[in-house]
């Protein structure tokens, strides 16, 4: 008889790893793994699939999410110019969304009725698998390993993979950081980061050349994996400009790409100019608060441009009361509600606002620094006759009298009754 089967979100690395031997052992499952390429740094995906199948999976689907990832999930991010908590712009929680359909539609095609992850019982990255699994099919269960084995850290979970014939990574019991990674950037905690006081080790960061180290200051030694040598940093600023049509980014420096490939690009541009490191502590839905270290050079690049063109794009009420909004969107997407009534309506709500966000933004990078130095659009609410403050202003001052007297009517009226001279207040 053949036996029961399971999806797990597979990533090939240790924990992952681990989980597959513990469901085969432990739970007597059969195991179909599913990998997404959501544009992590790591490559060998093809490996780590081979390392799956030899580990006796049924099968290993190595998915290139990278497309749907970016039109589905970071387009709709830049709309709400996403930044849980106004600093952190989502990447893990943008990921998991994306990555829970993959395993609930392979479960499908399996026949399986569950379907498994290796998060902690301590972090988000659960509760949003979860919340999506139950949104999308509320019928399959969920199986977490890591919250049930008495694996406590990574040392026994190299032990447990010794033991149970796992492949073990060179260095597992070496890399002090927790990462997770996609387009959107890279998120590091664990290690010595978890003392909020003390500054991040240089080598934490590998999408962001340190401004530091770039050529107006000498040199240091360092341990950089992706970015360029200090000495190829330029040493002028650079300009990028940035096309948008209807919120949507669509080129950059004029050309045309799809958004994966803007993405990309802007975390070179930005990353190579030492912009897009944040430093961190946040409050986590399972109600603790937590130290990370992010790099994000093209999310921030984008959301810095996007918003700049919606400061002329979009209407002074609807500016106001989208800003609040946004917070909302953040907290539902941070939260694990990518798939909500919420969330879809908000969705609806930013998609309205984003219809005349057309235009360009032109940055200026240097010395780990963004700035928006230019914004234009055909759509563009500035109007230049009633901003200027030259002779042939359009704009009538003398109008703005009768709006103060009656603008602050309710004011003067609250004074003379209750304010600080009133007889009441004397009294
Ligand atoms: N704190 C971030 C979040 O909840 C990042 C989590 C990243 N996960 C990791 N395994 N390092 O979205």
């Amino acid at each position: 008889m053949s036996k029961e089967k399971v999806v797990l979100a597979y990533s090939g690395g240790l924990d992952t790893s681990v989980c597959v031997k513990w469901l085969q052992d432990e739970k007597n499952l059969d195991v179909v793994c599913v990998c997404g390429n959501v544009g992590q740094e790591e490559t060998g995906l093809d490996a780590k699939k081979q390392k799956a199948l030899d580990l006796g999976v049924l099968d290993c689907q190595v998915l290139d999410l990278r497309d749907e990832f970016s039109d589905e999930f970071l387009t709709k991010a830049i709309a709400a110019n996403s930044m849980y908590e106004n600093k952190y712009p989502l990447l893990s929680a943008l990921s998991r969304p994306l990555l829970a359909k993959k395993l609930v539609e392979v479960a499908h095609e399996f026949g399986a009725p569950s379907v498994a992850h290796g998060c902690t019982g301590k972090g988000n990255d659960q509760v949003r698998f979860e919340a999506a699994v139950k949104a999308l099919d509320p019928e399959l269960k969920v199986i977490a390993p890591v919250r049930e084995w008495d694996l406590k850290c990574r040392p026994d979970e190299v032990a447990y993979a010794h033991a149970h014939n796992v492949p073990v990574p060179e260095g597992a019991n070496d890399n002090p950081y927790s990462i997770d990674d996609n387009l959107w950037g890279r998120a590091i905690e664990c290690g010595v980061l978890e003392d909020p006081w003390s500054e991040p080790p240089a080598d934490i960061y590998t999408m962001t050349t340190d401004p530091e180290k770039a050529p107006w200051n000498e040199p240091l030694d360092d341990a950089w994996v992706m970015t360029k040598n200090p000495e190829d940093t330029p040493d002028t600023p650079t300009y990028t400009e940035i096309e948008f049509e209807a919120g949507k980014p669509v080129a950059v420096d004029g050309k045309k790409m799809k958004l994966s490939g803007i993405v990309i690009a802007l975390n070179k541009i930005s990353g190579d100019n030492g912009f897009g490191r944040l430093d961190l502590v946040e409050d986590r839905l399972v109600g603790l608060k937590s130290r990370e270290c992010y790099e994000v050079p093209g999310a921030l690049t984008l959301i810095t441009a996007h918003k700049a063109l919606e400061d002329i794009c979009v209407e002074g009420d609807l500016l106001k009361t989208k800003i609040k909004l946004e917070q909302d969107w953040a907290t539902a997407v941070y939260n694990g509600q990518w798939y909500s009534p919420l969330k879809n309506a908000l969705d609806a709500f930013m998609a309205d606002t984003q219809k005349f966000v057309t235009g360009t933004v032109r940055l200026k990078f240097f010395k780990g620094n963004c700035h928006v130095v230019g914004r234009k659009s055909p759509f563009s609410l500035y109007d230049y006759g009633l901003a200027t403050y030259d002779r042939d202003t359009t704009f009538d001052e003398k109008a703005s009298a009768g709006f103060i007297e009656i603008d602050t009517l309710s004011l003067k009226t609250w004074a003379k009754v209750q304010g600080p001279s009133s007889a009441a207040a004397q009294a």
